[in-house]
């Protein structure tokens, strides 16, 4: 089914308006958000399909938005392999058992994922049925460097020496945790669109740590290895990282649907080096929903003036929405997208 306008750009397809959603559109600058989670844990929230369906539909009601995105997290797959993953108020996700040895990779457990993360299937299966083809639902997942980065770490940091040290001092061991993380991403993505999600984003969050070297040979092969593999079900396939813009011919080549983009570079000039081959997803700085209204409005022109006139266009943020954005700014923006797209199109 590809006349979704956010399917028809994840082909490269034209569409009637630019299609829009936004990351992390469900979360705490919502109100309806908060009043679950005041009642629940996110690690509830999420192994309760009910809530995690509720909250992925609260920005669907709420906003013109083109795809509704699963309420879940890119981190409880590296439960079931055997780390302790919780998420701290005020912190942040937190892992206590986290892998510091060759020995701890070789213990990690590779569950398949109706073991794993059968809450999300569940949860996917309930959104759809509720969803009644309103827009389509994408599903997700880390990817194997930026899980790894976690489960070495212990949690979020700000230099990485924990997962660059490890990735050069144990060669070996570092391809075999790459390997075991790409064989759970890939099942689970997999298990995801035969659910029911109707395409698949790919989180490499923190990729762009890496020098392109590293990240050429430590890092990439997996990345595609897991895109080919989601793409082998069928749904197009999103890859997004930040700070990547050094980067861009290489993820040009990366096999994938649709590269997100950061707002630390024109749009334009993003897919540029990227190529025509592929669609563009971004890349309006999250910050930028705190300014005006006004200044809102010049900087979404500006994006829609950059991609007017070549199809695969989805307009989004350039990283996960912050939790303090204004509601009302979030509405304004959905309709503005696909008000302007057509004035802009037709010049
Ligand atoms: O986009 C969506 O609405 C779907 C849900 C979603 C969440 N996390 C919910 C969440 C998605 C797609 C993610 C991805 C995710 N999670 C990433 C990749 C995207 C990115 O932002 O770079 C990463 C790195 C994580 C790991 C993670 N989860 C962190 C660092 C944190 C704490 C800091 C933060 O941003 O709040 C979380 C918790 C988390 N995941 C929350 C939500 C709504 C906040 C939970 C709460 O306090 O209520």
């Amino acid at each position: 089914m590809t006349d979704y306008r956010f399917l028809r750009a994840c082909h490269r397809q034209p569409a009637d308006v630019t299609p829009i959603w936004l990351m992390r559109q469900a979360g705490r600058y919502m109100a309806d958000y908060r009043a679950v989670r005041a009642k629940h844990s996110m690690l509830d929230v999420i192994r309760t399909p009910e809530l995690a369906c509720e909250i992925t539909l609260q920005p669907i009601q709420a906003f013109d938005l083109d795809a509704a995105i699963i309420f879940a997290d890119i981190l409880p797959i590296l439960i079931g392999m055997g780390l302790d993953l919780d998420f701290v108020k005020g912190t942040g996700p937190v892992i206590d058992n986290p892998i510091t040895t060759p020995a701890d990779v070789d213990a990690l457990r590779t569950p398949p994922t109706e073991q794993n993360l059968p809450y999300t299937l569940e949860a996917i299966r309930l959104v759809r049925r509720e969803l009644d083809g309103k827009v389509p639902l994408i599903g997700f997942s880390g990817a194997p460097f930026t899980l790894a980065s976690y489960a070495l770490e212990g949690g979020g940091s700000k230099n990485h020496v924990k997962v660059k040290s490890f990735m050069l001092a144990e060669p070996d061991a570092w391809h075999r945790l790459m390997e075991k993380l790409t064989r759970v991403v890939g099942d689970y993505l997999v298990a995801q669109a035969q659910a029911g999600a109707q395409a698949l984003q790919v989180f490499d969050s923190w990729a762009g740590i890496l020098s392109p070297m590293d990240y050429q040979h430590n890092v990439l092969p997996y990345a595609r290895r897991v895109i080919e593999r989601a793409q082998s079900s069928g749904v197009p396939v999103i890859y997004f990282g930040t700070n990547m813009n050094g980067m861009l011919g290489m993820l040009g080549e990366i096999g994938t649907d649709v590269i997100g983009v950061d707002w630390r570079i024109a749009i334009d000039d993003a897919w540029d080096q990227i190529g025509e081959h592929v669609a563009v997803q971004g890349n309006l700085d999250p910050v930028t929903l705190f300014a005006p209204w006004e200044q809102v409005q010049r900087h979404v022109d500006d994006i829609l003036a950059r991609t007017a006139g070549r199809p695969g266009h989805i307009f989004n943020l350039g990283h996960g929405i912050l939790p303090e954005t204004p509601v009302d700014t979030v509405k304004r923006l959905a309709d503005y997208v696909h008000e302007r797209s057509v004035v802009i199109k037709e010049g």
